[in-house]
């Protein structure tokens, strides 16, 4: 069983608002694209982690050799498209038929942990698709054109994360209709849902955020630095 994981790191970034592009964007001084190439490497059960990277960031990503030198597993970039489904589309066609299961992530999720991504990659090899979700805490409503138009079942409602699992050919699949259909979304599982086939959820961690405001950053930066303040106390 071979397992390729994609770190999609081609978006702009327009939301954080960063002199960078997100994926470069430094949380103590480590860009989030390293954390997150980083943390996809040391699950064991990965084989290959290939970052999904746009062009115009090529001298970008190649000045972070240094820090990406200690980093195992890890193939060439692949150039991303405008969006993100288009970003996914070019990783998953540079990966060899030897893949038998894809794991796609967001870079802008870097504290994702090894228990997690193994457990959606078991569930993926298993029922086709899986993904990282939680439960969500507050209720949630539909909303159209400033009016409530639904109150989903609140047990019934979950915030979707990555990475996101899937048995190479299903992906495939999912993929090619979509192009087919013009389809687009900003969640991998998604493509697979509209076809009708399983997708299974797997309870994550709520601190697998994605860093998309500069509050989120600033939140994640204080979440570190309390993480090395209860390292130090353990040691
Ligand atoms: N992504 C990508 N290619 C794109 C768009 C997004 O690889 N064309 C990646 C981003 O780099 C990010 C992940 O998909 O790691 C999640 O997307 P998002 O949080 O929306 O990031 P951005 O698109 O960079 O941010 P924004 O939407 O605020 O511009
Ligand atoms: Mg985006």
């Amino acid at each position: 069983m071979t397992v390729a994981v994609l770190v999609l790191a081609a978006g702009r970034g327009e939301r954080l608002g960063a002199p960078v592009p997100k994926a470069f964007a430094p949380l103590a001084g480590v860009p989030l694209v390293v954390r997150s190439l980083a943390a996809m490497a040391r699950v064991r059960e990965v084989d290959r982690v290939v970052p999904v990277v746009a062009l115009a960031d090529r001298d970008r990503f190649a000045a972070l050799a240094p820090g990406l030198a200690g980093i195992p597993k890890l193939t060439a970039p692949v150039w991303g498209g405008a969006e993100r489904q288009d970003s996914m589309q070019a990783g998953l066609a540079s990966l060899g038929p030897d893949v038998d299961l894809v794991a796609v992530h967001d870079a802008a999720r870097p504290f994702v942990r090894a228990r997690d991504v193994a457990r959606v990659l078991a569930a993926a090899r298993d029922v086709g698709a899986a993904l990282l979700a939680v439960p969500v805490t507050d209720t949630i409503k539909r909303v159209r054109a400033g009016r409530v138009v639904e109150t989903p079942e609140r047990s019934e409602c979950w915030a979707a994360q990555t990475p996101q699992a899937f048995r190479a050919e299903v992906l495939r699949e999912a993929l090619a209709r979509a192009a087919a259909e013009g389809f687009q979304a900003t969640d991998d599982v998604r493509l697979v849902e509209r076809l009708g086939l399983p997708v299974a959820v797997v309870e994550g961690d709520p601190g697998n955020v994605k860093i998309t405001r500069s509050e989120d950053l600033t939140a994640a930066h204080a979440r570190l630095l309390d993480l090395r303040a209860c390292d130090e106390a353990v040691r």
